[in-house]
């Protein structure tokens, strides 16, 4: 199959949370089922550092938008493209200055969206499908199912749309259409309304063919009032389109066995290396105290969807255990105000290092004994995974993926593989950081034997990556225009 991947941000060019590496995943998994992949996203400036090679291709499409003409490059590295335009995408951050978004995201992402369709028109090369992630790539459906749908090389292009987060919806005001040239006649409930507002993210949940999110239990969630958004009554319309196809893991990126940011590499077999990384983390988080005292790491985006409320609600009980806390992260303003705070008051227990590291990121995966997902709520994340693999084990709250992945640790039946709970509470939270820290200090030789059971777990993505490409057959087959068009030809 002919496959083109849009995304607002791919490893190793541009990253900001797991959508990144999700993108960079499907790509290289599908190339090896022996599919023909190319990757869309912005050419952001982190796209053009030496390492990546970017080359401009010299192809340049314009785009028409409000009455005013942009003008795109594309520039390219391996099945990986990219659509320039410095005012929009040579800014110091992808989306918004952190505490607000970038007041022309709308015509932004427009501006990428069509461009990379008349990309793809000016390769001449039929596409099969056309895989969205996320509100910024909303758009597409809709241009496939409307605006292209007799051109030669798009006809035949079935769209699949991957819900990532559900809270990221794209809104803007009604006024916008105008500036980004669509119909007026949109504007209504059943299309890209969304109480008063522009909604991108409908333009994938109601026009794309397939609807994909990143977790069976989250495409369960999303369904419901509670978790959906609003978009609840959207989304089971289409329940027979929704699937949820779990994330995997890149092991070529993360793997303890291999990691070239670890001091040490470590297996299941010699979890020498794991106590060398953990020596080091605590060094470069200057945390004193003796070796044994369990480190919980947390690498995450400060955002309320992280559940960082009831770690504040949770302070007081959790600052009287033996356990130490490493944090890394960079977002709201508020939240990293209070892990300051915390860290000033606690600097026995509590380290944190604000801003994005790649290696210090596989540096707290590995040096940590226990590593914290209490998330309010997780369409999938990864964090659980990575540290599944390198032996630290997951204490999570029972929603989407994380729900899935993590069965409870049972002391009587010695089974699970991380510690869970389902309410969100502070109470909750300190019971079960209590259990975890318990088998941990008390039971030596279950807790070695439950790290060495977690890391042959495989959460690769052999599994994911077929019920993909089946996906994909079955919307091929299933897509009227492509047959029809296929009639005529
Ligand atoms: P989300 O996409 O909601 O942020 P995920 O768990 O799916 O959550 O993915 C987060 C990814 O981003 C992981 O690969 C995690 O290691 C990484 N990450 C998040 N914050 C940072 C940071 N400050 N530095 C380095 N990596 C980070
Ligand atoms: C989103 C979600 C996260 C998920 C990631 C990749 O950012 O918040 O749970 O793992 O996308 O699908």
């Amino acid at each position: 199959m002919n496959i083109v991947i849009v995304t607002p941000e791919v490893t190793p060019f541009s990253k900001t949370g797991g959508l990144a590496d999700v993108c960079g995943a499907l790509g290289k998994e599908l190339v090896k089922l022996g599919h023909r992949v190319k990757t869309f996203s912005p050419f952001y400036k982190c796209v053009k550092d030496e390492k990546f090679e970017a080359v401009d291709t010299g192809n340049r499409v314009e785009i028409h938008l409000g009455g005013k003409t942009f003008l795109a490059e594309i520039w390219r590295s391996g099945d990986h493209y990219f659509i320039g335009e410095e005012s929009f995408f040579f800014r110091d951050a992808f989306y918004g200055d952190g505490e607000k978004d970038y007041k022309d995201n709308a015509l932004r992402f427009t501006f990428f969206s069509k461009a990379t369709l008349e990309t793809l028109i000016t390769f001449g090369e039929k596409v099969d499908i056309v895989h969205c992630h996320d509100w910024q790539t909303g758009l597409i459906p809709y241009y496939l199912k409307k605006e292209y749908k007799v051109n030669k090389v798009l006809r035949n292009a079935a769209s699949v749309f991957t819900i990532h987060n559900l809270a990221y919806q794209g809104l803007f005001p009604r006024s916008i259409m105008e500036t980004i040239d669509l119909p007026a006649s949109l504007f209504n409930h059943h299309q890209l309304e969304f109480y008063d507002e522009l909604s991108f993210i409908k333009g994938g949940l109601v026009f794309a063919d397939i609807l994909t999110t990143v977790s069976k239990k989250y495409s369960l969630e999303i369904q419901e009032a509670y978790m959906g958004c609003g978009l609840e009554s959207v989304l089971q319309k289409r329940k027979g389109d929704l699937f949820g196809i779990i994330n995997g893991v890149d092991y070529d990126d993360w793997n303890p066995e291999t990691d070239k940011l670890i001091p040490a590499t470590y297996s299941a077999r010699d979890l020498r290396g794991k106590r060398r990384c953990k020596r080091s983390l605590k060094k470069y988080f200057k945390l004193s105290g003796h070796a044994d005292l369990p480190v919980i790491g947390m690498v995450s985006r400060l955002d309320s969807q992280k559940g960082f409320e009831i770690i504040e609600a949770a302070e007081n009980g959790l600052m009287k255990l033996p356990l130490q806390f490493v944090f890394l992260g960079s977002g709201s303003k508020k939240i990293q105000a209070y892990l300051e705070d915390l860290a000033d008051r606690y600097p026995d227990k509590v380290a944190l290092h604000i801003g994005y590291s790649e290696a210090l990121a596989h540096l707290i995966e590995a040096g940590s004994d226990l590593y914290l997902m209490p998330s309010r709520y997780e369409p999938c994340g990864l964090n659980h995974f990575y540290s599944l693999k390198y032996g630290t084990i997951p204490i999570v709250r029972a929603t989407g993926g994380l729900d899935d992945a993590i069965i409870n640790y049972s002391s009587s039946r010695k089974s699970g593989n991380g510690f869970k709970f389902r309410a969100f509470s502070s109470s909750s939270l300190v019971k079960t950081i209590k259990r975890a820290i318990d088998l941990y200090s008390n039971d030596k030789e279950s807790w070695e034997k439950l790290q060495k059971s977690v890391m042959l777990e495989d959460r690769s993505w052999e599994k994911s990556i077929k019920k993909y490409d089946k996906l994909y057959r079955k919307v091929i087959e299933k897509h009227p225009i492509s047959k029809k068009c296929d009639q005529r030809d």
